[in-house]
Parts: C-alpha cells; sequence; structure tokens
C-alpha cells in the first residue's frame, strides 16, 4: 500500500526514483510524484494516474538534483487527485513529505497547527507532518540566538542542522497510528525516513550513495545490500551513510541485510505483463519453494497442542489447505482471517502460523500481536526476507519465489502450498508424499505447456459472460475460492466459489440459462459426488466447465479442460494454473490491466 522510494548521491536523483517507482507502483498506483532538491531548490511534480502517464505528460526528468523523494499511491485519506497525490509540502514549500501509513490523530493535528496559521492544500493526514516540522524549526529559530548572529556564520548553521533533526524528532514523536516516512528539507545534504508498523528499508549503494525504499525489488537495479529499520526507529541518511536512532530515541545500530534476488526476477523477461511471467516461471519457483528448510516449523509445530492458522486474501486460501492437510493427521487448527482472528479466536492457541506473502499485511500482523501478546509462538511463511512478519515471528520459513511483482497473487499462492505440503509431510514422516513433491515442478512444467492454448480458447469465449460460479469439494474448495479471487480481482467479474455441495442450499437459485460454472473435478474420492452436483447445474441450463483427468467426468461438461492425475492433495496446485491463465486472458481479452488492477494494492499495510 503506497510505494515509498529515497535517494541520496551522485546520480541524477530523478531517473533512479522514476526507476524505483516503477518498481513499486504495484504497492498503489492511483496517483505518484516525486520531490528533488538541488543547489537551485527544492521541486516537486506529482499527479493523480499511472506513473507512466504522468511521467509522459510532465517527464520527471527534468528534475536536477541528486537528493529526492518518490511515491506511488494508494489513497486512504481523500481521492486521487494531484493535490492529493504525494509528496506533500509545508506552507513555505521548504519540507516534503511522503508517506505510507496513516496518521490517526491527523484531525487533531490539522485543527491545531490551523490556529496557527498554517495553510492546508490536501485532504491528506500526511500534510500534518510537513506543517508540525515547518512549525518546529520556526520554533527553534525563533529560540535560536546564533541563527541570525552574522557574525558566527559556520557556528550558526550547525545549530539550525541540529534544529532541523530536533524539529523533525519532533513531529514524529506527535504521529499516532502507522506510518513509513520519507523527508526531504530545503538546503539539507541529508533525507530523514522514520517508520512505524509499515515497511521501509535502507539500501546501502557501492559508492557514495544511499536509498531506501518500501521493499526490496524497488532497489535491486542498484544494490543488493539493505540495512532494516526497527519499529519506531527514525534515521537520517546521507550519501555516506545512516544514522539509525531506536524508539527509546538512542543511537542505534541495525544489521545488514545482503540478498540473492537479481534485477532479472523483477523484470518482465519479454513478456507483456509480470502476471503471465509469474504464472509461467512457476516450474522454476516451485523447486525452489520446494527446497524449502522446513526444520524449524516441524519442530514448533509438532509440538503444538492448539495450533491456529491466520492469513488474508489469497494466503488465507493457501491457509485452508494447510488446516486439510493437519486435520489429515488428526492435527485440529482453526484458520482465521487475519481480520476476524481477534473476534473469533479461541484463545490458548500455543503456535499461531501466519502465512503472508508480503510479510506486511496488517491485518495479519494485528493477529500475530494479540496471540503473541497471550503466549502463543508464531511460525511465519512468508516470501520477503526481513519483512516485519518475519522479524516479529519465532521461526520462519521462506517460500524462495522470487519477488512477485503482479499484484495479483500466482506464484506466491503456489510456493505457498509447496512449503504447506512439505512442513505437513514432514511432520507426518510421509516419505511418498515428500517424493512426490520432489517431482511436482516437473509436472507443472509439463501441463503449462500443454494447456495455455486451450485456455486462451476458452478465455475468448468467456470473456463475454458477466457472472461466473466455482465450485469444487475437499481440498479442491480452496482453490475454487483462490480461483473466484482471481477472476473478479482482475476482470471485474462477478465470480463466486462454492463448495458444490452447498450450491443447492441457495446459490442455485442464481443459475440460469448459459451462466458458466466451472468445475474442479478430479477423479478420486471428490468425484462421484461433484458429477452429481455438475448435473444439477446443468439441469437449470448453466454451462459447464469441467476441469478434469477424467474422461467421463469432463464429457458432463460444454466444455473443458483436460488435466494431468494427482493425488488428492495436490488438486489445489494443479488446478489453480489453468484457472489464473483463465482469469488472465480473459482480462486481456477485456482490455484491462491484469497487473495492475484497479482499487487493489498487493501489501495492505492498514487494518
Ligand atoms: C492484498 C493482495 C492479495 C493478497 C492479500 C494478502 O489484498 O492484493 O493478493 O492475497 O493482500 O496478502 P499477503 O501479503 O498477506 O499474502
Amino acid at each position: 500500500m503506497c510505494g515509498i522510494i529515497g535517494y541520496i548521491g551522485h546520480r541524477r536523483a530523478s531517473e533512479v526514483l522514476l526507476h524505483g517507482l516503477s518498481q513499486v507502483e504495484y504497492r498503489g498506483y492511483d496517483s505518484a510524484g516525486m520531490v528533488v532538491s538541488s543547489g537551485k531548490g527544492m521541486r516537486l511534480l506529482k499527479d493523480a494516474g499511472k506513473l507512466r502517464d504522468i511521467h509522459a505528460k510532465h517527464d520527471f526528468l527534468k528534475l536536477e538534483g541528486g537528493i529526492g523523494l518518490g511515491h506511488t499511491r494508494w489513497a486512504t485519506h481523500g481521492p486521487p487527485c494531484e493535490r492529493n497525490a504525494h509528496p506533500h509540502s509545508d506552507c513555505a514549500g521548504n519540507v516534503a513529505v511522503v508517506h505510507n501509513g496513516i496518521i490517526e490523530n491527523h484531525r487533531a493535528l490539522r485543527t491545531e497547527l490551523m490556529a496557527r496559521g498554517h495553510k492546508f492544500s490536501s485532504d491528506t493526514d500526511t500534510e500534518v507532518v510537513a506543517h508540525l516540522i515547518e512549525e518546529g524549526m520556526k520554533k527553534k529559530k525563533e529560540k535560536s540566538p546564533s541563527a541570525s548572529d552574522s557574525r558566527r556564520p559556520s557556528e550558526g548553521a550547525a545549530r539550525i542542522n541540529d534544529a532541523v533533526l530536533d524539529a523533525v524528532r519532533a513531529a514524529i514523536s506527535r504521529l499516532e497510528g502507522t506510518y513509513a516516512l520519507g523527508i526531504l528539507i530545503a538546503g539539507e545534504n541529508r533525507l530523514f525516513l522514520a517508520r512505524r508498523h509499515a515497511p521501509l528499508i535502507i539500501g546501502k549503494g557501492k559508492k557514495e550513495e544511499m536509498f531506501f525504499a518500501s521493499d526490496i525489488p524497488a532497489l535491486l537495479g542498484y544494490t543488493r545490500d539493505f540495512i532494516l529499520l526497527n519499529e519506531g526507529d527514525m534515521a537520517q541518511v546521507d550519501a555516506k551513510g545512516a544514522t539509525i536512532w531506536g524508539a527509546d530515541g538512542k543511537p542505534a545500530v541495525r544489521s545488514p541485510l545482503h540478498v540473492d534476488w537479481t534485477p532479472q526476477m523483477a523484470q518482465k523477461n519479454g513478456h507483456d505483463y509480470f502476471m503471465l511471467k509469474e504464472i509461467l516461471e512457476q516450474p522454476l519457483t516451485l523447486a525452489s519453494a520446494v527446497s524449502a528448510d522446513v526444520a524449524e516449523g516441524v519442530r514448533l509445530m509438532s509440538g503444538a497442542v492448539r495450533p491456529a492458522i491466520v492469513a488474508c486474501g489469497t494466503s488465507y486460501y493457501a491457509a485452508l489447505v494447510l488446516q486439510y492437510l493437519l486435520h489429515k493427521q488428526k492435527k485440529v487448527a482453526n484458520t482465521y482471517l487475519g481480520s476476524e482472528y481477534a473476534y473469533w479466536r479461541t484463545g490458548g492457541e500455543d503456535v499461531v502460523v501466519a502465512i503472508s506473502q508480503s510479510g506486511e499485511t496488517a491485518d495479519t500482523l494485528a493477529a500475530v500481536r494479540l496471540a503473541k501478546k497471550e503466549g502463543a509462538k508464531v511460525l511465519a511463511i512468508t516470501n520477503v526476507v526481513g519483512s516485519t512478519l518475519s522479524r516479529e515471528a519465532d521461526a520462519t520459513l521462506y517460500i524462495g519465489v522470487g519477488p512477485e511483482v503482479g499484484v495479483v497473487a500466482t506464484k506466491t499462492f503456489t510456493g505457498q502450498l509447496a512449503v504447506i505440503y512439505k512442513l505437513a509431510y514432514s511432520m507426518s514422516g510421509n516419505r511418498a508424499g515428500l517424493d512426490e513433491l520432489e517431482a511436482m515442478p516437473a509436472s507443472v512444467q509439463k501441463m503449462l505447456d500443454e494447456i495455455q492454448e486451450p485456455v486462451k480458447h476458452l478465455a475468448k469465449l468467456m470473456s463475454k459472460r458477466r457472472n461466473f460460479f466455482f465450485i469444487s469439494r475437499g481440498v479442491g474448495w480452496p482453490c475454487a475460492l483462490e480461483a473466484a479471487l482471481k477472476l473478479k480481482e482482475i476482470t471485474y467479474l462477478h465470480a463466486e466459489a462454492y463448495a458444490a455441495g452447498e450450491l443447492k442450499h441457495g446459490p442455485i437459485s442464481m443459475l440460469e440459462e448459459k451462466v458458466p460454472v466451472i468445475a474442479i473435478a478430479p477423479s478420486g474420492s471428490l468425484a462421484p459426488k461433484m458429477e452429481s452436483n455438475i448435473r444439477e447445474c446443468k439441469a437449470r441450463g448453466a454451462s459447464m466447465i469441467v476441469l478434469s483427468d477424467d474422461k467421463t467426468i469432463r464429457d458432463e461438461g460444454e466444455h473443458w479442460l483436460v488435466m494431468p492425475k494427482v493425488s488428492d492433495d495436490f488438486v489445489p496446485l494443479f488446478y489453480i494454473l489453468p484457472l489464473q491463465l483463465l482469469a488472465y486472458y480473459m482480462t486481456l481479452e477485456l482490455g484491462r490491466d491484469p497487473d495492475q488492477p484497479r482499487n487493489l494494492a498487493k501489501s495492505v499495510t492498514v487494518e
């Protein structure tokens, strides 16, 4: 949710910021902007719309200077428009601020600042930060006799610099809520940053240049050496390095992190969209996920008496698969949506498994914090090394599928599933399952090679329909839920998923002539009842699309996709692949953008 990038060094800042923003744009893309400072002063450029359109209209690269901040927005306070786009500045235009998160006490601060004569020009919560700093600097100047003492210019300058730091620190201390903040002040050869419950990392350049950003992929083109800030940290960054203060205001040292992700991993590699690239690279990413070290997870989970699982969105459907596998081992685990955990938990959970591709989802983190407070150990399953979740968890299993840039989850979902299978099979000592898992990436490759063309054809037909139902049973049901989510996220069409047996308890009333019902119907234990459910839909005129490895079941469909035979557990992993592709190709048919669907953000850092 909102992408932030900052740069200070020898390059043209606008170039770095523009590149970095294009990498974090998936976090929010309803407006964008940047501010750059040079000897000639500070210049700010921002507008509503997508980054490439704003750049085409205004040309970010005309901004000169080696220090700057950039931002892509996912609106919370105030609609997406030029005046609400970040950076925001103070009355005099000397302070510029970019922010991700929500300043919860912004109303009170705004009233107080307006009473002191500050003029606001946006509807955002963020703008108070710029005015608070301006106010702090004004007060310091008034108090400092040396600020106007022309006989001792260098000492005066040093004091003013300290006054700037004090004003920034004082402003931050007034904020309640969540923030990742980047702050630029005219005439300063340094940037300020602060984080509280929102991601922000510092990147170290090779020679005399420093970066910061909301996440690691934004900076991969420049560095793979990072410094991770803790909750409540504030930092000052100049071209030579970073000075960090902890939440207690004392100087702090934070450990460096070197990542092995490459810039190419965050490129489209010849594909039109990241989503297609990320779907097609799943044989590789699955091979990497399958090699995850799950020992810590096995240790925690094996000792758990009352485990629970929390997650949101796509990760929640992966969580249901983990629940299913644990129940097969007679290990009862409740599964909760992160946002509902506080209301529904039984209490007394000893281990909470938190699944989140980004490791930054606020709802999941809130559940984790609550569980920890009540004494639970936390096992994280995430893709992002150094993410907030991984740092707050007692142990982390990394899915290791490389950066996922498309807003909707594809390879991270299957990566989560792979790690979940490995965890569950390792817990129960299921050697055959582990062997099958090892062989799975090759079968996925074969299937993807064969299924693309039939799916493209189906997408052409389906893109003319407006309502879709997905049905399955057992462990196929989370797959149906995820398939419906994929379709609605990027096509904006109406799609719902049901456990196939539930259809007759209400939703069947919505079936009429030619409404597509997509049935995930593998052979095996689920087949007989799925066949009956398919017939029930056909009897109401529905247009059945059947995915199965069994010809007899496929023959029930008006359309079908030939699936490989897989064991029951692997149904969600294999069957989601053609349905990811279906959503993708239908989106193209409809002329929409699969990488940046409207209203969504990849990492949702507000509750
Ligand atoms: C957002 C994304 C979804 C994702 C969900 C949970 O809503 O758009 O694709 O499934 O967050 O994200 P997480 O990072 O916790 O898996």
